[in-house]
C-alpha cells in the first residue's frame, strides 16, 4: 500500500518568508555613513525576525480533516468533508428507516466484508454510514465498485481515514451513532513483512483513535470490530476455542489484531465501552478480497498460469475453515443486536460494561487442494499446481473454529458450504472480470 501522505500545516508556510528589496534612499548620503548602514542592518533583521515570528504563530490554514498530531502527516489521503451539503448526504445516508433501528457507522464500509455488512443493515432499516480510505493495498476500483454498489441503496461513504480524529468526531457531532461496526484495518497475513507500518497505523494507532472517540461521544456507542482467527496463531488445540491461548501469533498482522483485543479490553475497563470482538475465519464470496487464495486461484486459474498449493512439513495438509460471507454478515448482524450499551459518558465510566469476543467460523475447516478441485470443476478449467512447501511468513497450517459461543448468545449458525459459496463467487467472479480476459488487479 502507498501512503500518500496528507499535507501537514508546515507546508503552508512559504519557504522564502519575508523576501523584500532594500531600495537605496538619498538620505543615507547625508548622514554619518557608517553608522546608518549598521542601524539599517540592525532595523532589516528585527522586520525578519519579526516576520518569522509572525508565520511560525499564526494558526496554519490548513483544512479542516488536517490533525494537530503526529498522526496527520501518517494519514492515507483523505479528500475533503465538511460543510451543508456533505452533513446533508451524512444525514440522509445515517437516517433509521425502521422502527428499533440502529444508526452504524461502519468503517471499512469499501472493503469486502464491510460492503455486504453495510448493505445487510440498510436494507433491514437501519441507518448506515460508512468511511473507507480506499487505500490501494488491493485494486482500488473495485474499492469504488462496492462504493457504487452500496450508492444505489442510498449508503454514503465519506472516504476519510480512521486515524483522522477531527472527522470522526465531526461524524459524531453530525450523528449520534448508536453503534460502531469497526472493520477498517490493514488485512492480509505476508504483506506485513512488506510493509509492517501499514498494520501499527490501521490496526492499532486506527483502533485507538476510533475507540477514543468513541469513548467521548455521548452517548457512547457499543462496538462491534473484526479481530481475526490468525490470533489463534501456533495454538494446536482443535477446534480453536475462546478460551484458548491466543499468545503465540504467526504474524504481525495477528500480533496487530491480539493487540486490538487488549486496548478493547483496557477501553472497556476505564470507560465503559461496550466492546465485541469478532474472530472472522477465512471470509469468502462475492465482491471478495484480490489477495485471498481462493480469489487469486480463480484468477490464474482461469488465466492458465500454475498455482502455489502449500503443503506443511512431513506432507501434512493444510486446511481452512471457510466461511461464506453471508454467514459472517449474519454473526455481525446478530453480534450488533445483542450489543449492550456502553455505560461511560463524558469519557468516563459510569458501571461495568459488556465485553465479549466470539468465533465466526464455518465449524469444518477444507484442504487447500480441495478448494482447487472445487475451482477447477465450477471453472472447467484444469489447475497447474505447484506444491510448495508452507513458508514461514505467517501462515498458519489450519484454522478450525469452535462456534458454540456465538451460537448460544444470537443463534449464530452458518448454513453454506464451500461448494455453494465458491459456486455464487466464481458466477460473480466471471460477470464482474470475464472469463480470464480482464485482469482482476
Ligand atoms: N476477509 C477475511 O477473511 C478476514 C478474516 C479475518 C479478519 N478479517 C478482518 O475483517 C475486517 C474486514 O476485512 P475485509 O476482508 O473486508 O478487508 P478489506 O481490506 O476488503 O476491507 C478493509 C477496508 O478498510 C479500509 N481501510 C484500511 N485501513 C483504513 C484506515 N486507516 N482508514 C480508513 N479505512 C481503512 C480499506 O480501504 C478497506 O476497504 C478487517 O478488519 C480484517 O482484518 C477479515
Amino acid at each position: 500500500m502507498t501512503m500518500k501522505l496528507s499535507s501537514s500545516h508546515m507546508d503552508n508556510i512559504p519557504s522564502t518568508p519575508g523576501k523584500f528589496k532594500m531600495e537605496k534612499s538619498p538620505y543615507i548620503y547625508r548622514f554619518r555613513h557608517y553608522s546608518s548602514l549598521a542601524k539599517l542592518t540592525f532595523w532589516s533583521f528585527v522586520f525578519l525576525g519579526l516576520i518569522v515570528v509572525f508565520f511560525f504563530k499564526t494558526p496554519s490554514t490548513s483544512p479542516p480533516n488536517s490533525m494537530p498530531s503526529d498522526l496527520s502527516r501518517r494519514s492515507l489521503k483523505t479528500s475533503s468533508w465538511g460543510g451543508p451539503a456533505w452533513e446533508k448526504r451524512v444525514r440522509s445516508s445515517a437516517r433509521i428507516r425502521s422502527q428499533n433501528g440502529l444508526s452504524v457507522l461502519v468503517t471499512g464500509a469499501a472493503g469486502f466484508v464491510g460492503t455486504h455488512v453495510s448493505a445487510a443493515l440498510k436494507r433491514r432499516g437501519d441507518g448506515v454510514l460508512g468511511l473507507d480510505n480506499f487505500n490501494n493495498y488491493y485494486d482500488p476500483t473495485l474499492k469504488r465498485a462496492r462504493q457504487a454498489l452500496l450508492e444505489r441503496s442510498g449508503i454514503y461513504i465519506v472516504e476519510g481515514d480512521i486515524n483522522d480524529i477531527a472527522l470522526l468526531k465531526k461524524l459524531f457531532e453530525v450523528i449520534p451513532f448508536t453503534h460502531v461496526m469497526h472493520l477498517a484495518a490493514q488485512a492480509g497475513v505476508r504483506y506485513a513483512m512488506e510493509n509492517p507500518n501499514s498494520y501499527v497505523h490501521s490496526n492499532i494507532a486506527g483502533l485507538v483513535n476510533v475507540l477514543e472517540v468513541c469513548k467521548n461521544a455521548n452517548p457512547q456507542p457499543a462496538i462491534v470490530w473484526a479481530s481475526s482467527s490468525s490470533v489463534y496463531g501456533l495454538n494446536s488445540k482443535v477446534p480453536f476455542s475462546e478460551k484458548d491461548r491466543t499468545d503465540q501469533p504467526a504474524s504481525l498482522y495477528a500480533a496487530t489484531k491480539k493487540a486490538g483485543e487488549e486496548i478493547a479490553h483496557t477501553y472497556n475497563h476505564i470507560y465503559g465501552l461496550s466492546l465485541t470482538g469478532l474472530r472472522f475465519f477465512t471470509v469468502y464470496g462475492p465482491w471478495g478480497r484480490p489477495d485471498m487464495a481462493y480469489f487469486f486461484f480463480t484468477r490464474d486459474i482461469l488465466k492458465g498460469k500454475s498455482i502455489p498449493i502449500f503443503e506443511a512439513s512431513n506432507h501434512g495438509t493444510v486446511a481452512r475453515d471457510f466461511t461464506y460471507i453471508d454467514d459472517i454478515v449474519k454473526g455481525c448482524l446478530g453480534a450488533l443486536d445483542t450489543a449492550e450499551k456502553s455505560t461511560g459518558s463524558g469519557g468516563k465510566k459510569k458501571g461495568p460494561a459488556q465485553l465479549r469476543v466470539f468465533n465466526l467460523g464455518n465449524t469444518s475447516p477444507v484442504p487447500v487442494s480441495d478448494l482447487v478441485s472445487i475451482l477447477e470443476k465450477l471453472l472447467k478449467v484444469k489447475a497447474k499446481r505447484m506444491v510448495m512447501k508452507l513458508p514461514r511468513n505467517g501462515d498458519v497450517q489450519f484454522t478450525h473454529a469452535n462456534i458454540s459461543f456465538a451460537q448460544r448468545e444470537f443463534g449464530y449458525k452458518p448454513t453454506t458450504d464451500l461448494q455453494t459459496g465458491l459456486k455464487k463467487f466464481v458466477r460473480w467472479y466471471v460477470s464482474y472480470y470475464g472469463s480470464g480476459k480482464k485482469s482482476s488487479h
